[in-house]
């Protein structure tokens, strides 16, 4: 058996008192009779072991109070602060994915490839070199003829096989000298070769449908012609025979086979 020091003891029993478990009965009288009870073992003076292990229960238990109320700030910061749900990670997760596709369907759609806007681009990276963006021709400056005010309904009636032979292969592939188009047109037939500059064949750089379209583009846009919607229908129809509208980049002017 040790010897608990007294001071230790009373220090113990205060405590008891404080947290209720023992009646405060002024002191020292505690320490008597508890010591009268552990006569037994041999010790005259001092507690009994039952009075240690109470008191150290009782310390513990005191401790253990004190600890959990005493929580450092930071804890007490992280218990208490607004946390982030975990129904937001997913929602993280596929922000950049809704990003893309909001965006991507508020682009406007690609233009479709129609008759008129590959002839338009085709005419534009093609001819209007010498024939004008407006048709003028050697009346703007140009070297070609003119092909606007109707000029040429005038010399290919008809959007046919003798003007797209024309265009397939040009002044020197009808032959210097020679008479193309309508012989009856006012003024005279036409002579290729006659306005001292020679019309390039474009059979080896544009697709068929490509010189379909831009003689569309010439005869309609440029020269006016004014069709009905059966006769664009039929037009359109003989375009998309050819291949036209198939090419979903549209308005490359080059490219032939
Ligand atoms: C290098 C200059 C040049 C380019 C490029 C050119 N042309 Fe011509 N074009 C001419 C010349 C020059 C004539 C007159 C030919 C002649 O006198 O033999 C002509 C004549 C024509 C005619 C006949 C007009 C008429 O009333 O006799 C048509 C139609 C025509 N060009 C369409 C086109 C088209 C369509 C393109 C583009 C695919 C084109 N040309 C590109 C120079 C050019």
């Amino acid at each position: 058996m040790t010897e608990v020091p007294e001071y230790l003891f009373e220090r113990s029993r205060q405590r008891r008192v404080a947290l209720g478990l023992l009646e405060d009965d002024g002191g020292g009288g505690a320490v008597a009779s508890d010591s009268a009870d552990s006569g037994s073992s041999g010790v005259s003076s001092g507690p009994s072991s039952a009075d240690v292990i109470a008191a150290a229960k009782a310390d513990a238990k005191l401790e253990q109070v004190t600890h959990t109320e005493i929580e450092p700030e930071w804890v007490t910061a992280a218990n208490t602060r607004t946390k982030i749900p975990m129904w937001v990670l997913p929602i993280m997760f596929f922000l950049p994915l809704w990003a893309f596709v909001y965006v991507k369907m508020t682009e406007p759609p690609p233009e479709p490839v129609t008759a008129m806007t590959e002839g338009a681009a085709t005419y534009a990276a093609q001819c209007a070199s010498c024939h004008g963006g407006n048709g003028a021709g050697s009346e703007g400056g140009g070297v070609g003829r003119p092909l606007y005010n109707g000029e040429v309904l005038l010399t290919f009636p008809k959007l046919d096989a003798e003007l797209m032979l024309w265009l397939t292969v040009g002044s020197e592939g009808i032959g210097i000298g020679n008479p193309y188009g309508a012989t009856d047109r006012p003024g005279g037939a036409h002579i290729s070769g006659e306005t001292g500059a020679n019309m390039p064949g474009f059979g080896g750089v544009l697709t068929e449908y490509k010189i379909y379209s831009v003689a569309r583009y010439i005869r309609e846009v440029l020269s006016g012609e004014t069709l009905s919607d059966d006769e664009i229908a039929v037009r359109d129809a003989e375009w998309e025979e050819l291949g036209g509208g198939k090419d979903v980049s549209g308005g490359h002017g080059g490219g032939g086979h």
